[in-house]
């Protein structure tokens, strides 16, 4: 088994990554929490694969929420429902909150864990590649409210983050598409060697070492900046056009993984509209090796105008994450003026 702590201020994450963990996720519970119920949550897609395995493992009582899949459910009123259910189940702050399943549901738990009773112990099972890779390290955890996404939220670090890269064989093959844009993403930011494991045929068979690699990644970022002040801004890469994209987009036409796809490619583009070598053929092979989109499929202009109105406009001027080496990343404030000027290259 791999491990990797994560030592935050809000608190201590364990991260084991291990082909077969969920079988065993209860004996890692029991020795990191002492809990006296304990309350999973999950949804509608993963209920059925994985629930049985991971409640039947507890001999304390256990409760459950199941959510309707879908990224709909990101909102307050579902965060209500839960702590609505754990009131019902008897939960108290010495009991433990599971969230098993994909970015959606380990969003929403982690928000309800982190408020609920003012904080209650969190353990993250993850069950996408995004999700693994990702969100459920590094304490972010939130809903989106009307007016745009993750706008409510709390930094909360799980206490424990168990990943069994063996559940991954049961996504639809676009959803492991999805997490492989954000596996590239650390190839591009941090370490080239992600990219040389994911450009080979049989790289599903490697995938808990790339995983592994990601995760010490996001690991080390969020070690140095975890309130998303500085150098976490990094782990953006691709997401700021990508955000724009999907905004366009209704959050239905493009999923996240597309758009950071496309993200990324367009930022690339703009490393090189100030100087830095083009590597934007290298990025489109790998991505379009894993069925994920290059193009921007919106006018430029109309992704200019979402930019203007996302979170990251700080008093005209936008923080851009540049790739001018592989494996490196820079933080580029660009006044919106030059950003428009430079898009004429996208
Ligand atoms: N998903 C980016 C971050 O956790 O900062």
């Amino acid at each position: 088994m791999q491990q990797l702590t994560l030592n935050g201020t809000s608190g201590v994450s364990d991260i084991y990554i291990e082909s077969g963990l969920l079988a065993h996720a209860a004996t890692h519970c029991l020795a990191h929490f002492a809990p006296s119920r304990v309350h999973i949550v999950t949804d509608s897609h993963v209920a059925p694969l994985y629930l049985d395995t991971l409640r039947a493992q507890f001999t304390m009582p256990v409760s459950v929420t199941v959510i309707p899949a879908g990224e709909e459910q990101k909102r307050l009123s579902t965060v209500e429902t839960l702590y609505h259910d754990f009131l019902a189940a008897g939960m108290t702050r010495k009991d433990l909150v599971i969230a098993l399943g994909g970015g959606v549901t380990g969003d929403i738990t982690g928000f309800a864990a982190a408020t609920f009773l003012r904080g209650i112990s969190l353990c993250q099972i993850p069950t996408t590649l995004l999700a693994q890779v990702d969100s459920s390290v590094g304490g972010k955890t939130g809903v989106d409210l009307p007016e745009g996404k993750n706008l409510v939220g709390a930094f909360y670090q799980p206490r424990l983050v168990l990943i069994d890269p063996s559940v991954l064989s049961t996504l639809p093959p676009q959803t492991l598409c999805d997490g492989m844009a954000e596996v590239i993403k650390y190839g591009c930011i941090a370490n080239p060697t992600i990219l040389d494991l994911v450009r080979a045929p049989d790289y599903r068979s490697h995938l808990q070492h790339i995983i592994y690699e990601c995760v010490k990644i996001k690991r080390d970022v969020v070690a140095v900046d975890e309130h998303d002040t500085g150098l976490r801004q990094i782990l953006n890469f691709g997401h700021t056009i990508g955000h724009a994209a999907e905004k366009l987009g209704n959050y239905t036409a493009l999923t996240h993984g597309q758009a950071v796809a496309i993200g990324m490619v367009a930022a690339m583009k703009l490393a090189a509209a100030t100087g830095a070598p083009d590597l934007t053929d290298t990025l489109t092979e790998i991505l379009v090796q894993h069925h994920l989109p290059t193009a921007l499929p919106y006018d430029r202009e109309d992704i200019y105008h979402a930019l203007l109105s996302d979170k990251k406009n700080f008093g005209g001027t936008m923080n851009f994450i540049l790739v001018r080496t592989l494996g490196k990343a820079e933080i580029k404030p660009i006044p919106v003026e030059q950003l428009h000027e430079l898009m004429q290259v996208l």
